[in-house]
């Protein structure tokens, strides 16, 4: 069993709202917010102001996604009663031990997200303090890429770490999830899947959540 985290990047904006409840009565367990600004990713998503709208019905948590340069200026901004997690790049922090006491300061868990190209080594002395490590099976900017298969590899030997030293981040995989390559990740140790286009492009999105969380 793991969870699921639907991305709403790959619903239909003009229907967000609808979008978003309907997941909700689906059975999935967070609501994935993409942000993106543009610089440290070459796409631009949407705002807090979104997603603080949609506190009007989301009934699940929010697992946020920060793609943005320099997040300290606008983690307060994300904090609403529906944030559970709140999500920084590694590659985007200059000082992120002291991002993720920001977040935590805020009332909500810290995560770090690690790029494709980035090593794992590179948040190792974090790994005591992080709630979890967001590992990035494409590159970040765009819903419906191709999974990167070397993730299932990190996600294992992040897996492994976890265990050899007692520490209880929960792991989470975002980027060309879908109801096939699941099973290998969740074996590897994959507490959290996001999936877009699996689960808003799917003919049955009940099903698909169903299936991704078994
Ligand atoms: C990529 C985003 C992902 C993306 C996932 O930059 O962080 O959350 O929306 O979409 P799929 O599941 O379609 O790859
Ligand atoms: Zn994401």
């Amino acid at each position: 069993m793991s969870k699921v985290a639907p991305s709403i990047l790959s619903a239909d904006f003009s229907k967000l709202g609808a979008d978003v409840q309907e997941i909700c009565e689906c059975g999935a367990d967070y609501i994935h917010v993409d942000v993106m600004d543009g610089a440290f990713v070459p796409n631009i998503s949407f705002g807090a102001g979104v997603m603080k709208s949609l506190n009007q019905v989301a009934t699940i948590p929010y697992d946020v996604h920060l793609m943005i340069e320099a997040p300290d200026r606008y983690i307060e901004d994300f904090v609403t009663p529906n944030t559970e997690f709140i999500t920084v790049h590694q590659e985007a922090c200059r000082h992120l031990d002291r991002t993720i006491q920001h977040i935590k300061s805020t009332g909500c868990k810290a995560g770090v997200a690690l790029n494709p190209a980035t090593p794992i080594v590179m948040v190792e002395d974090v790994l005591d303090k992080v709630d979890m490590i967001l590992i990035m099976s494409v590159n970040p900017g765009f819903g419906g890429q191709k999974f990167i298969p070397r993730a299932l590899d990190k996600i294992r030997r992040l897996s492994e770490i976890r265990e050899a030293n007692g520490y209880d981040f929960v792991i989470e995989v975002d980027g060309g999830v879908n109801t096939v390559n699941c099973s290998d990740l969740k074996s590897a140790g994959t507490d959290i899947l996001v999936a877009g286009s699996a689960v808003f492009k799917a003919e049955n999105r009940k099903e698909a959540i169903t299936v991704l969380g078994k």
